[in-house]
């Protein structure tokens, strides 16, 4: 709200040099067009930068502006149509792209143009070719400007932007990562930043690219810098937690998110912001907080699906991470059906969110003496191995996570209800190592809380192996742990505990010394 005030003065104000605008990194992209309208040129640079950082209905409400001003304005149409992909949250509306260009067809003269913005005009075109998307006709047509004008920045970075719907991270089940284009992703960031250290899509998309534990380190600088550059952009605010939780640090993960929050922006990044929060505050003994936000999405979760899905994943982790098994049953909450979900990025979140509510409701049926049923649990192993047989074919990484979750589900109920004798014991802890090795064969640990709620299979090992008094084994699963999502709380405490069982008193109280002072205390 704020924002669009400031914006709004803006347009009225006659530009002078000390006007206050707000900060998205605007001044360091540079992208001349023939346009001689230079307020529709100011909006255009706006609309870039919104774009660069995600805020697609901003950067939309910008290009129009700058069309509307000057409706010959051909970039501002392109860019604008580029609204319609989002290859990081793999959201697209291919249509919406279509009617776009069709639009910018009837009104631009395109032998008016320079041959750069010809070659824009057809990326575009290609693109969105009657509503259906071409993303390799765009990347290489990028490729093509690129390499002919290897001083715009603008197409390096759309080239890096849109390479993300193959090498994409974050997300379970979008691991066939295209190694080649992460090299190409990086080999361009690298030249931009260069000759421009403050480019803020260069930052962002820095960041995104090295958003994995064992690289998160490098991103440090070139996040915290985007933040900076880009301080009146709630995503760029929010984004440094990503690499904050890499790292471990989690009081500086929650700051992050307080600020983006403070920005506001739009609700489905709001509580993206939140489910961070969430997952922070139940990692630094918080859970009086963590429930709270849990509290006041349940009254919201009937309105629409979107409400459903978002209490759906911070429900799934709340249990994941409290080990509170009463609460599925104090707080019943079933499978979503969403028909409404088509794009991939709405459909894996989905799963996420389904795959993770059975095997939570597993965990609880099987921890609760008053509600455990046998025959309930198996419902659950045969649901989450129909989910996993269903997106077999088109997300075979996906299915193979879901696999992991049945087998720590058997593990789980193995270990505490079926198992009597040593060898059935040693069978439960079979199904948790065989998850584990699952997990780590599609997913090289760069998944998981908060982005996706699940249960590390090596942290489940670990707790069992305990159970289990193998105490050095459950030591060693947990400090791998350690290494790809440092400081978890469930991690620590399993490390205390740990050398504790082990007379290591020492370490038992560094792993106990880490929980008390660096979580709790500095929380
Ligand atoms: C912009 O101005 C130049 C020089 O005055 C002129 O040649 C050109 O046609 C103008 N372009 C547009 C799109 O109006
Ligand atoms: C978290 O983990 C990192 C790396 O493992 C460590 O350097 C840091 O001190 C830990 N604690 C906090 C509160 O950040
Ligand atoms: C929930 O739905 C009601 C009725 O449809 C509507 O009035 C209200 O604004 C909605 N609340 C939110 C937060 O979306
Ligand atoms: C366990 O659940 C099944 C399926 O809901 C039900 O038919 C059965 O009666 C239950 N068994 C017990 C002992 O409650
Ligand atoms: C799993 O799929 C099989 C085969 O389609 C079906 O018969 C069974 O009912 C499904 N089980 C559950 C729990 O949905
Ligand atoms: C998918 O199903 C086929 C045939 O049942 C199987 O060979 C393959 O391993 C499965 N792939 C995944 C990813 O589960
Ligand atoms: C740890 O010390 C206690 C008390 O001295 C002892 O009973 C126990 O066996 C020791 N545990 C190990 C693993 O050595």
């Amino acid at each position: 709200m704020l924002f669009l005030t400031i914006l709004l003065s803006l347009s009225i104000q006659k530009s002078t040099c000390y006007e206050i605008e707000p900060m998205f990194g605007q001044k360091y992209i540079q992208f001349p067009t023939s346009t001689n309208n230079s307020l529709a040129q100011k909006h255009f640079i706006f609309g870039l930068a919104h774009l660069h950082s995600f805020e697609y209905s901003f950067a939309s409400e910008q290009f129009e502006k700058a069309y509307s001003l000057d409706s010959k304005f051909a970039m501002a149409y392109v860019f604008s149509a580029l609204t319609n992909i989002q290859p990081v949250w793999l959201g697209e509306n291919p249509k919406a792209g279509w009617e776009q260009i069709k639009q910018m067809n009837l009104h631009i003269d395109f032998e008016k143009l320079t041959q750069r913005e010809q070659l824009y005009v057809e990326a575009g075109r290609n693109l969105f070719k009657r509503g259906i998307l071409h993303y390799n006709d765009y990347i290489n047509s990028l490729k093509i400007i690129y390499d002919l004008f290897p001083m715009d920045n603008e197409a390096g970075l759309f080239l890096v932007c849109v390479l993300f719907r193959k090498t994409q991270p974050e997300i379970r089940g979008y691991l066939n990562r295209n190694s080649q284009g992460r090299q190409l992703q990086i080999k361009i960031l690298k030249i931009i930043l260069k000759t421009n250290p403050n480019h803020p899509g260069a930052l962002h998309y820095f960041t995104h690219v090295y958003d994995q534990p064992q690289t998160a380190s490098c991103a440090l600088s070139n996040t915290l810098k985007y933040s900076c550059i880009a301080q009146s952009s709630s995503h760029a605010q929010h984004m440094s937690s990503h690499i904050f939780l890499r790292l471990g640090f989690y009081r500086q993960a929650l700051i992050a998110n307080l600020e983006s929050d403070e920005i506001g922006m739009n609700i489905q990044r709001q509580y993206h912001s939140i489910e961070f929060m969430h997952y922070i505050y139940l990692n630094m003994g918080r859970r009086t907080y963590a429930l709270q936000f849990l509290e006041n999405l349940k009254s919201l979760i009937n309105n629409n699906t979107f409400y459903r899905m978002q209490y759906g994943i911070m429900y799934d982790r709340h249990i994941v991470e409290t080990q509170n098994y009463n609460f599925a049953f104090d707080n019943p909450f079933d499978l979503i059906i969403c028909s409404e979900c088509t794009v991939l990025g709405d459909l894996l979140w989905l799963y996420q969110i389904n795959s993770g509510l059975l095997l939570v409701k597993g965990f609880s049926t099987i921890k609760n003496d008053q509600q455990y049923n046998s025959t309930i649990v198996q419902y659950y192993i045969e649901q989450l191995v129909n989910m996993s047989i269903e997106v077999n074919k088109t997300e075979p990484t996906l299915s193979i996570s879901i696999l992991a979750m049945t087998l720590q589900l058997k593990a789980f109920h193995q270990y505490y209800r079926l198992a009597t004798t040593n060898d059935e014991k040693n069978l439960a802890l079979n199904y948790a190592r065989i998850a584990n090795e699952l997990e780590l064969s599609v997913n090289p640990p760069s998944y998981g809380p908060p982005i996706d709620p699940v249960k590390p299979s090596q942290e489940l090992y670990g707790e069992l192996l305990l159970e289990n008094k193998q105490y050095e084994k459950a030591i060693e699963e947990f400090l791998h742990v350690m290494t790809y999502f440092p400081n978890r709380t469930l991690t620590l405490i399993g490390l205390a505990r740990g050398y504790s069982l082990l007379n290591r008193t020492n370490l038992a109280r560094l792993y106990y010394s880490c929980l008390i002072n660096d979580v709790l205390y500095n929380s």
